[in-house]
């Protein structure tokens, strides 16, 4: 067995790691980051296009952020539509606050060259990554590459690894909750080389469930529509996509609606899902390896960007003044934010999904209210688009 050395070591390369990773080198801290697959399956993965202020001034902070700040469309507001009946949120009229409109896979690859670029060690394709003596003051991780068993000593490890980790799991069941909720329905999300439908974002509730269009660029729109849990992507030729899409966007938007052939289709789970504590001695539960909302409240990523947020203060705090007690702030602080995400999240998806037989009359009128009462009054939007552009960050004590 080969042994490496590093102060932090991370696993996984996806968002998270990169960042946190690239963050703590500018401080002089020395990170490996290990990851499962290689670099170009992580860019395979589309997902989010919507980034919180907060994780774009981490991103610049980082050194990433030219390609963020040049190519990413600021955006001022957004609307939900019922029905036919169009309701603009203005973000920044009402909170001072934007969001930037750039997507995940551009994001992981500026971080992914900026890493290259300065020489941050990353191992791609390493195997059977396992954390061991996390409670010590000498963690370590084995893994395995090209055949050669490696051992990985550090002083602490971030476990930036999605929701199906190892590091998670690493944690005795009896030492942590697991809160979950799983929806019973899926996104089929289609990326196609056309116009957006509109300027802005529309989430739209319809009967005939939800839908979703969003963009990546004045020439790549992103559209999602919410299907059975037991439909498969073959179930969805492009043609039927876009008719079904023209049902749920609004009449009006629909005048708009440039269809063409689609470059991704792809159907994602969704859920709800908290891991307490984050934190078990050295190891450090960061983004989806411990919470994981569903899409709707385009939260995902940007609770991800959070936690590293925290983590990176502790770290810097812990190298440059020795003060190591501090890494106990890490959980309590990550975990506030993250349940106001998770809240938010619920409510988005509870309120413009279509969950049938599943609620009941009373409940379905009862929230048809509430949106009615959010989306007729300033005060409602106003708390609508606080938490869509993002919390502020928490500091250490
Ligand atoms: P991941 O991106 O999952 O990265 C984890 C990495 O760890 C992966 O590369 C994986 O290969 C690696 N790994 C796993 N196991 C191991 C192992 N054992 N050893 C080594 N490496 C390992 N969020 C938003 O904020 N805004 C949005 O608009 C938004 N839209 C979304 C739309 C969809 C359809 C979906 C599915 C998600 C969306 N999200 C959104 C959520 C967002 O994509 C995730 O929260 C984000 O990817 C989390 O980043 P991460 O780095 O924590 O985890
Ligand atoms: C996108 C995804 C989301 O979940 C969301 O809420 C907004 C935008 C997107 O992929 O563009």
């Amino acid at each position: 067995m080969e042994t490496k050395k590093t102060q932090v070591a991370i696993i996984g390369a996806g968002p998270s790691g990169l960042l946190l990773s690239l963050l703590l080198n500018k401080q002089g801290i020395d990170t490996v980051i290990l990851e499962r697959v290689t670099g170009n399956y992580v860019l395979g993965r589309i997902r989010a296009g919507v980034l919180e202020q907060g994780f774009a001034k981490l991103v610049r902070q980082a050194g990433a952020g030219h390609n963020m700040d040049t190519l990413g469309e600021v955006h001022h507001g957004v609307e939900l539509a019922i029905d036919d009946k169009r309701v603009p949120i203005e973000l920044t009229k009402l909170t001072g606050e934007s969001v930037i409109v750039y997507g995940q896979v551009d994001i992981t690859r500026d971080m992914m060259e900026e890493r290259e670029k300065r020489g941050i060690e990353a191992i791609y394709e390493a195997s059977n990554v396992q954390p061991h003596d996390v409670k010590s003051d000498n963690p370590y991780i084995t893994y395995e590459k090209d055949g050669v068993k490696y051992k990985l000593e550090c002083d602490y490890i971030a476990g930036c690894d999605g929701f199906h980790g190892v590091s998670r799991k690493t944690i005795p069941d009896e030492l942590k909750t697991e809160y979950e909720r799983v929806y019973p329905f899926g996104w089929l999300g289609l990326m196609s080389d056309t116009p957006p439908i509109n300027d802005e974002l529309i989430y739209a509730k319809t009967k005939r469930g939800f839908a979703l269009a969003s963009m990546r660029s004045k020439t790549r729109s992103r559209y999602y529509l919410q299907v059975p849990l037991t439909d498969k992507v073959e179930d969805w030729s492009d043609e039927k996509f876009w008719e079904e899409l023209k049902k749920r966007m609004p009449k009006d938007a629909v005048k708009n609606l440039v269809t063409g052939k689609s470059i991704e289709k792809s159907i994602v789970p969704t859920r709800s899902f908290i891991c307490e504590p984050l934190q078990y001695g050295n190891l450090f539960l960061v983004g989806d390896a411990g919470h994981i909302v569903p899409p709707t409240g385009a939260k995902g990523l940007n609770l991800a960007a959070s936690d590293v947020a925290t983590l990176y203060k502790i770290l810097t705090r812990v190298y440059k003044q020795g003060d190591k007690k501090c890494i106990e702030q890490y959980s309590p602080i990550a975990l506030r934010r993250v349940w106001n995400g998770v809240r938010f999240s619920w409510w988005m998806t509870d309120l413009l999904h279509n969950f049938g037989d599943d609620k009941d009359f009373y409940t379905q009128r009862m929230e048809s209210s509430e949106l009615e009462f959010f989306l007729n009054s300033e005060a409602g939007k106003k708390v609508i688009a606080e938490q869509y552009v993002g919390l502020p960050y928490e500091d250490l004590e």
